[in-house]
């Protein structure tokens, strides 16, 4: 039977909760508990997630941890980190731990730039158009000036503008490229705005002008791009070889080589390049996401940039010159620390304050490091002891609840696990014994 509804997001959140757990559950009763029970106990607090988005039931809960002993450029910062894969808090204080007694992580901001595009068809002459943006543009940067007042303040606003000839991609297609600097905001709405204004004083001015006589110009679409190979950040560490000691007995050249032939693997193989990558989102999208910041922006944008050279690559580099090791990550990445969800999520704040409160610039250069700690964490549990060891001792915790084991067995079983394999059957074993 097709349930549809009309109005839905007209009815109350208790109407809505009534008509959800009836239609769709076998025990009604039980699904509006289930959503009722992760309600905040303070009404206010509720309010504030209810009106994030439409249609809100209940909170849906995210384990929020902290990696505490990173060294980031000399300073030292505890990352606050929103996930639900077991093992990464865990790799991410070790990793942290370990590269703090080999000098920290180190970071550098390559650029801030971010672009959005008027999309636009163009049946005329190309140097007819090319003229007329050239006449035009002044006045189509200008026509954005009461959007841009506030960040231009702020140092921030319109950096340039520029004609884009697509027709070879698509025939009659333009762009107008604009480049803005969003200073401590993400700026999604800003260079929305922004564009939108400039179309609307393309049409205008197209319009009014001898070209509309002979010639259509459709805007199709304005809209900011995620992707920002503009807005770049750059993390390493390195240390000496014979720094690298520690590692599982290999000695420190040994580890390094065997590193660095991963990494290249990870340029080598897509599928084991989507892997690597995947292992180095588990940190950036942690912190993305208790930093209140878009994450599925931040994923899309560095996909794509890993993928610059024509095919998908990991995209950490690893080498070795004059005995040093090194292994770096550079990521494009968006984000902001004002505006959004900064001011409103109470654990956002939270999670700011953990961070000394930095500006964009800082939390790009301290989730670019988070990616590179999970990385080393992963690929140096990969070439030595196997990456089930430590996920697993992790991940023991959620078998025995998913075996509903009482207190008592869940720290016998800890003890009896600290050396023994740990898999859903032997966790079976060990409870039914
Ligand atoms: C698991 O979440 C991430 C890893 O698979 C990453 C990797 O293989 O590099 C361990």
């Amino acid at each position: 039977m097709k349930k549809i509804i009309t109005g839905f997001s007209k009815l109350t959140k208790e109407e809505k909760i009534k008509w959800i757990s009836e239609s769709f559950f076998s025990d009604p009763s039980k699904a509006k508990l289930d959503l009722i029970k992760y309600w905040n106990s303070d009404p206010e607090v509720q309010e504030i997630h209810d009106e994030f988005i439409e249609n809100t039931l209940s909170n849906f809960y995210m384990p929020f941890g902290v990696a505490p002993n990173f060294i980031i450029d000399g300073e030292s910062y505890t990352l606050p980190m929103a996930i639900e894969e077991s093992s990464v808090v865990a790799a991410a204080s070790k990793s942290a731990k370990y590269w703090s007694k080999r000098g920290g992580f180190h970071t550098k901001i390559i650029n801030v730039e971010k672009t959005g595009h008027i999309h636009f068809l163009y049946d005329g002459k190309k140097n007819e158009i090319k003229k007329f943006f050239k006449n035009y543009k002044k006045q189509l940067i200008e026509s954005c000036d009461d959007i841009s007042l506030k960040m231009k303040k702020r140092g921030g606003g319109i950096l340039s503008m520029d004609l884009i000839d697509k027709t070879l991609d698509l025939k009659n297609y333009f762009q107008i490229s604009v480049c803005f600097d969003t200073i401590n905001a993400m700026g999604a709405n800003f260079i929305n705005s922004c564009l939108e204004k400039t179309a609307e004083t393309l049409k205008d001015v197209f319009l009014k002008s001898s070209l509309s006589k002979k010639y259509e110009l459709e805007i199709i679409m304005s809209i900011m791009s995620n992707y920002v190979p503009n807005c770049l950040v750059k993390s390493w560490v390195s240390c000496p070889l014979e720094d690298l000691n520690e590692n599982d007995g290999i000695n420190g050249r040994e580890f390094a080589e065997k590193f660095i032939t991963a990494v290249n693997i990870s340029k080598a193989d897509t599928s084991r390049a989507v892997t690597h990558n995947k292992g180095i989102m588990n940190g950036i999208d942690s912190i993305v996401l208790s930093t209140g910041n878009d994450f599925r922006a931040v994923e899309s944008s560095i996909h794509a940039y890993a993928s610059k050279s024509g095919k998908y690559q990991g995209l950490t580099n690893a080498f070795i010159k004059n005995g040093i090791f090194t292994i770096d990550l550079t990521i494009p990445i968006s984000i902001g620390t004002v505006g959004g969800l900064t001011i409103l999520h109470p654990l956002v704040k939270w999670s700011l304050e953990l961070l000394k409160n930095p500006n964009s610039k800082r939390l790009m250069s301290i989730i670019c490091v988070s990616g590179l700690a999970q990385n080393f964490a992963a690929v140096r549990s990969l070439i030595t002891s196997g990456i089930q060891k430590g996920h697993m001792k992790m991940h023991l915790l959620n078998i025995l609840n998913q075996l509903n084991a009482t207190k008592k067995q869940k720290s016998e079983a800890l003890l009896f696990f600290k050396d023994h394999k740990v898999n859903f059957g032997n966790v079976e074993k060990f409870l039914n014994k």
